[in-house]
């Protein structure tokens, strides 16, 4: 399973990619407001630091907007995907973008036949967003499934790209599922190394190392 950061923090994002542990990076409008930063600017620079895909969104609703929004978009960097909102008119823009060669990641998918309409459209990505799902008292893994299902079905390219990941266990579940990819806050991300047994042992490790007085080099 590839792991995505849902981030525009490029201090967390470089961090993360030194690690090995990134495939690729998932903004939305939200996070560029939080990263308090120009939009262009910090996909550029994200663009420059993960070799994956970056997903950058369109902000305009109708067809002939989020083309012009696009364009700009897919102009910064090769390995940008553009997001576009699960309507009709993100469909369209959907299926003339990656009818061009150009990534589209479908955001904003709370359905499976949602997924399977952003399939058909050629998405490259569908985000079902399950943290949001299970918010509002439905049950965001069976959602995964229902669509690795439908995919599976119809030997769709698709990716299903987990979104809105909230702990772990989302994490944990999207890979035992068998979803294309998960895109996490940094946080969860750093999460996932703990466990306290882990702990317990390099305490113990460290302290009879203590007692050798031995120094390595
Ligand atoms: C995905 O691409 C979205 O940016 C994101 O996962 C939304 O997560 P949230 O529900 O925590 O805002």
């Amino acid at each position: 399973m590839k792991f995505f950061a849902d981030t525009a923090d490029v201090n967390d994002i470089r961090d993360l990619a030194e690690a090995g542990l990134l495939d690729g990076v998932t903004t939305n409008p939200s996070l560029i407001h939080k990263a308090g930063r120009d939009f262009i600017e910090v996909v550029t620079e994200i663009c420059s630091i993960v070799e994956g895909p970056v997903s950058a969104e369109v902000v305009a609703l109708d067809y002939a907007e989020m083309m012009r929004e696009a364009e700009i978009l897919r102009k910064i960097a090769g390995n940008v995907a553009v997001k576009v909102p699960l309507t009709i008119d993100g469909l369209k823009t959907c299926k003339a973008l990656t009818d061009d060669g150009t990534m589209v990641n479908v955001t904003l998918c709370f359905s499976a036949n949602q997924a399977l309409l952003a399939a058909k459209a050629g998405a490259t990505f569908i985000s079902p967003f399950v943290g949001r799902h299970d918010d509002n008292g439905f049950d965001g893994m069976q959602l995964i499934g229902d669509i690795r299902l439908i995919y599976d079905n119809y030997a769709f390219d698709t990716e299903i790209l987990v979104a809105s990941v909230r702990h772990p266990i989302h994490v944990l579940e999207s890979a035992r599922i068998g979803a294309d990819v998960m895109t996490a806050p940094p946080s969860v991300i750093r999460q996932l190394v703990k466990h306290p047994l882990t702990d317990k042992g390099i305490e113990g490790f460290l302290a009879d190392w203590a007692k050798t007085g031995q120094k390595i080099g």
